[in-house]
């Protein structure tokens, strides 16, 4: 759902055509995950992510859901955004993305086998030790609020 099909709907008068924030979410009973929450740099902090937001949740309370779980990393003002509209963090881990020699320190291939590129998730408890053997890393995080 976009502001712009929105206002389709709404009127058909001639308002901006300008795509100006985006929200899709995939409904996986009984929570909804957001795949996308986007607004447009030039029209941020002025109540469009909270309206698209609006919006979606009334339209998935509709469907039944009874929650939001949103996947977000270490970006401070989508961190607060989710915060200050009623999200809470529930879980958070670890995304890795080894590179060259550091392959060999999170993945062992099997015989015969060589990795050239890898995506890892690790849990962020100490004893896995990745978090510091690998230099390009994020703490991605789930954030939850009832419906
Ligand atoms: C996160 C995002 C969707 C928020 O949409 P928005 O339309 O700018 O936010 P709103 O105007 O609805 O903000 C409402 C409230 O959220 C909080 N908030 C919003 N942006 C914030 C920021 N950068 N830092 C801290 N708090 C923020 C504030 O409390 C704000 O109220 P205020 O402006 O009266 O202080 C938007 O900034 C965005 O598209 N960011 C880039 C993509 C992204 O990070 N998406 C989410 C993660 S996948």
């Amino acid at each position: 759902m976009s502001l712009n099909q929105e206002r389709a709907h709404d009127s058909a008068n001639s308002l901006p055509t300008q795509v100006v924030g985006l929200l899709d979410a995939t409904i996986e009973q009984p929570a909804a995950v957001p795949q996308t929450i986007a607004v447009h740099p030039d029209f941020q902090r002025s109540g469009i992510g909270t309206r698209l937001l609006d919006r979606a949740i009334s339209q998935l309370r509709q469907r039944g859901v009874a929650s939001l779980e949103a996947w977000t990393r270490d970006d401070q003002p989508a961190l607060g955004w989710y915060a200050s509209r009623g999200f809470i963090e529930t879980y958070r881990y670890l995304h890795l993305y080894p590179a060259g020699d550091e392959i060999n320190r999170v993945a062992h291939p099997t015989q015969g086998h060589h990795l050239v590129k890898a995506f890892v998730h690790a849990e962020l408890t100490a004893g896995t030790g990745a978090r510091g053997q690998i230099a390009r890393q994020y703490v991605c995080r789930r954030f939850w609020r009832a419906l």
